[in-house]
């Protein structure tokens, strides 16, 4: 059993776990050389060797824990059959949503279509030591459709009416959407994952009576798939404060995913019964090494003797110096 799957499912606090999210990306130069190269994203997405390439890139530099695979939460929608860029400096950009096109999926097209991604986990597995786990992932209903319906104005804002004058079809896109991110988890699981972070990076965005309908449920049925398939499961609801609380009680995940908004005293208090991850905020990695390693023990002394796997409150930004994030692999390391 992996390091993190025994803190994830036995609760074992004999030592912290360490893994980064977005910790194959362009903070890495040999990433950047590989990009380089592949201009189209989601080909380099759907390019097995390439992408186990990328996966293994920090598994060969630093004293990780675990391989997250090099894919993209968008590559559903895209599996769906919705067009997907990435333009440079302006993110992922979608092509209009369509009913028709996304109900008239089935399985198998859907399957043939992200087969390269399954590859992927395939020929990462066998080259990866069996202490070290390797991490599928998928992003929950609700961020997805952010993504899908052109939800995003900028940074903070929402363009909900959007989604409302959409409002008839609500249900069905939810339902569609569950199933097949269910699929996803599944085939990722038969290729070699032995673990799943759910992304719900927009839930902080949702309006407070709508936190059930999309946030909640949509995940609860997720994790419940996840343990019907004895896969462990780690949630990430980013941005919605003290409701970390309440998500708990209804979704029961293994493992959650703090944000760099939650104080770690207070989910050290009011978050029992799960294995915690994360919560430094990646911009702290840009501070000096005293402020850094200050940062890095504040969490690893609060959660002392409780299942605890250190990752940040986001994803590495890409202006993170390779250097200081070996030293702060190897303090994490060296603590216990
Ligand atoms: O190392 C890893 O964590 C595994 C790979 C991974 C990527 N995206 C690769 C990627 C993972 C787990 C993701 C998840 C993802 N993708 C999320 C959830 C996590 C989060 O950041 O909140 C979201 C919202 C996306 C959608 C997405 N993909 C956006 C908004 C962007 C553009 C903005 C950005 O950060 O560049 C991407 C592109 C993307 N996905 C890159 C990588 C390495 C950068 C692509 C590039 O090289 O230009």
């Amino acid at each position: 059993m992996s390091k993190i799957t025994n803190c994830l499912i036995n609760k074992d606090t004999s030592c912290f776990p360490v893994w980064f999210m977005r910790q194959a990306g362009r903070y890495l130069p040999e990433f950047r050389s590989i990009r380089s190269k592949n201009p189209d994203f989601i080909k380099l997405c759907l390019d097995s060797d390439l992408s186990s390439q990328i996966t293994l890139q920090p598994i060969n530099r630093f004293d990780l824990d675990a391989a997250i695979i090099f894919s993209d939460i968008l590559m559903v929608p895209y599996g769906m059959g919705q067009d997907v860029k990435f333009i440079k400096g302006k993110g992922p950009k979608l092509s209009e949503f369509n009913l028709k096109i996304f109900e008239e999926n089935n399985k198998k097209k859907f399957t043939e279509k992200l087969s390269p991604v399954y590859k992927a986990i395939n020929i990462t597995r066998k080259k990866l030591s069996k202490e070290k786990s390797l991490i599928a992932f998928i992003g929950a209903p609700w961020t997805l459709i952010v993504y899908m319906m052109g939800l995003r104005q900028d940074k903070k804002n929402l363009n909900l009416e959007n989604l409302e004058n959409k409002n008839f079809e609500k249900k069905i896109i939810l339902e569609k959407l569950i199933e097949y991110l269910s699929i996803h988890i599944e085939n990722q699981l038969e290729a070699g994952a032995d673990v799943v972070q759910i992304f719900d990076s927009w839930a902080g965005l949702i309006p407070e009576k709508e936190m059930k309908n999309y946030c909640y449920n949509p995940n609860l049925k997720l994790v419940e798939f996840c343990k019907k398939i004895h896969l462990p499961v780690i949630c990430f609801p980013k941005g919605i404060n003290k409701k970390y609380k309440e998500f708990l009680e209804i979704v029961k995940p293994n493992g959650l995913n703090i944000d760099y908004d939650v104080d770690p005293m207070w989910a050290k208090e009011n978050l029992k019964n799960v294995c915690l991850q994360g919560g430094m905020d990646p911009k702290i990695l840009f501070e000096d090494e005293k402020k850094i390693f200050f940062e890095v023990d504040k969490y690893l002394d609060i959660f002392n003797n409780s299942p605890y796997i250190f990752n940040l409150g986001h994803g590495l930004l890409p202006e993170t110096n390779p250097d200081v994030l070996a030293k702060v692999i190897e303090r994490v390391n060296s603590f216990k």
